[in-house]
């Protein structure tokens, strides 16, 4: 990890956000927690600084383009160059045929998922193609490599992993790396709301993983620091499932025949 840069975390307020902002704030970053969520981007930033880190709060709601222009020439400016980026604010959406998606529902979805993806990670690289070096992680999921009931959703991480390719594409020559992670369902604040509203059931999710066990946000922000890192200097371009093998199980677990001598 090359020290001393200043990243930022969108939707660093919760979930897997804040699980890596705190391992970038360990890890001697200037970490900017910017998030629609005032508060609980303050109180991340607050646990980040007691244990000796540097950070700052930043309010953004990514699906306003201007908002985001904004708010990365105002880091630039008070803050100072950045240098990474992990870009984690998205929402999620309850199981929903298309046909009885809201529509209103489903445009925000894609806004915040799918159009915040595209002018943070274009504010950024515009920045950094300036120092010719940086590096960006967005956050792709499952759902980008397999359909699932919640079209918006679905379609917007399908779209996160291919802006991510073309970006990847269009700024290495500038020195800048461009990759996503796709989690699994990582028991975070709302994935845990669901299961409390019995939206998720806890047991199919373990089960739903050749590792059968359940993904935390830490699991998730070791791979989004390992991808920042100097260890991914040849890394651009990927989408990597941090699944607990959900990717690798599902065609494996569908095959239409008993086999022989499994789990033995
Ligand atoms: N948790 C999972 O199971 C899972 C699985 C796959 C992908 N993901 C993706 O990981 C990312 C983080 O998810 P999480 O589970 O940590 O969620 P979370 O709800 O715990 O955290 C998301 C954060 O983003 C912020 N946010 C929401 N909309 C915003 C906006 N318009 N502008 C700025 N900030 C905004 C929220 O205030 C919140 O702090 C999302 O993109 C999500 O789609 C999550």
């Amino acid at each position: 990890m090359s020290k001393g840069r200043i990243a930022v975390v969108t939707g660093g307020g919760s979930g897997i956000g804040q699980a890596t902002a705190e391992l970038l704030a360990a890890a001697g970053e200037t970490v900017v927690v910017a998030d629609c969520n005032t508060d609980a981007a303050e109180g991340v930033a607050e646990k980040l600084r007691q244990a000796g880190g540097t950070a700052h709060v930043r309010t953004i709601d990514v699906a306003e383009d201007q908002a985001v222009e904004d708010l990365f020439d105002d880091i630039e400016t008070s803050v100072g160059p950045v240098g990474a980026v992990v870009h984690s604010a998205g929402i999620l959406q309850n199981a929903m045929t298309t046909e009885r998606t809201d529509r209103a529902e489903a445009d925000r979805v894609m806004d915040v998922n799918y159009r915040g993806t595209w002018s943070v990670n274009v504010a950024a690289a515009r920045r950094m193609k300036a120092r010719q070096a940086g590096a960006i992680v967005n956050l792709a999921s499952i759902n980008s490599f397999a359909v699932m009931p919640i079209p918006a959703y679905n379609i917007s991480k399908v779209a996160v992993r291919h802006l991510t390719e073309i970006l990847a594409c269009e700024y290495g020559v500038h020195g800048i790396r461009v990759n996503a992670v796709a989690p699994t369902y990582t028991i975070t604040p709302a994935i845990q709301a669901r299961i409390d509203s019995g939206h998720r059931d806890p047991e199919a999710i373990r089960n739903s993983g050749a590792l059968k066990m359940l993904v935390r946000p830490r699991h998730i922000a070791d791979g989004i620091v390992f991808l920042l890192s100097e260890q991914a200097a040849a890394i651009t371009g990927v989408t990597l499932p941090i699944d607990a093998g959900w990717c690798v199980a599902q065609a494996y677990n569908g095959y239409p025949a008993a086999v022989e001598g499994f789990g033995q």
